[in-house]
């Protein structure tokens, strides 16, 4: 599937741009399994698990939980106190995971595509698993901000293998908060890992403290339909969606089986 040239450059950059990836026909297909959920979606019966004033244990279970369910995650903007929505539900879900790959027919049979195949082999995962599957909206105005991470943060194994596979389901552009990534940085050490604890929360350890170059980092607008593919460790982010477009993208993850996948990783395998 990969040319020898884009083998290459992910490994140099530690990303990769794959132009139309997904027909207009599968983009429309996957947006439209989200709009069911949202459709489905019930707020009113989390208002407990949304609202700032009760314990986190909630949020921590309902985020906790996630792995092989779907479940609807806010904008911080679009709930008060009290956990209620102060918008309507499809401007205030900021994205749905992590398991859409297990529980709904239109993600699972994406990820069954022999593409993706034969490009976890050509990027040398010997065991590749899909353990995370997230549909982000970035709805225009309302679309936060992701701060800079590595996806080995979160998805962490010993050696790191995660791998994001991020489609574009709506042209990504600067204003409406495409990607952006630090070029090379996948070759500089994990800052940090997101851990499940004891008591059943969540909290970052920290790794190494090596700054960012913050200023270098490389814009990655891309039309509707493309892939991008991310090194586990490269440092990416997206701004807020400032402008009047949506911009819905999918991210599947894949780590290597062959690799230690530690059991204080916030997501169980199923
Ligand atoms: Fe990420």
């Amino acid at each position: 599937m990969l040319t020898e040239a884009q083998k290459s450059d992910y490994l140099r950059n530690g990303y990769l741009v794959i132009e139309n990836f997904l027909s207009d026909d599968e983009c429309r297909l996957i947006k439209g399994a989200a709009r069911a959920l949202v459709d489905e979606f019930a707020p009113e019966a989390l208002h407990s698990v949304f609202s700032t004033k009760r314990q986190t244990e909630y949020v921590d279970d309902y985020f906790l939980g996630s792995g092989d369910k779907i479940r609807f995650f806010l904008e911080e903007d679009a709930v008060n106190e009290d956990g209620r929505l102060m918008l309507p539900k499809e401007q205030a879900v900021n994205k749905i995971g992590h398991g859409l790959h297990l529980a709904n027919p239109v993600y699972k049979s994406l990820a069954e595509d022999s593409r993706i195949e034969e490009i976890m082999a050509d990027l040398k995962l010997e065991g590749p698993e899909l353990v995370q599957s997230m549909h982000i909206f970035k709805h225009p105005r309302t679309g936060g901000e992701v701060v800079l991470h590595q996806d080995a943060t979160f998805l962490y194994t010993d050696p790191v293998s995660v791998v994001g596979l991020w489609m574009a389901l709506e042209d990504a552009t600067v204003e409406n908060g495409c990607l952006e990534a630090l070029a090379g940085g996948h070759t500089g050490p994990l800052r940090q890992r997101f851990v499940r604890s004891l008591g059943g929360h969540t909290h970052f350890t920290e790794l190494d403290d090596t700054p960012w170059p913050v200023d270098q980092l490389t814009a990655l607008p891309v039309a509707r339909g493309s892939l991008v593919l991310l090194h586990g460790l490269l440092p990416h982010r997206s701004d807020a969606n400032s402008s009047d477009k949506s911009r819905q993208a999918l991210a599947f993850h894949y780590i290597d089986t062959q690799c230690h996948y530690p059991a204080d990783n916030w997501l169980l395998r199923s």
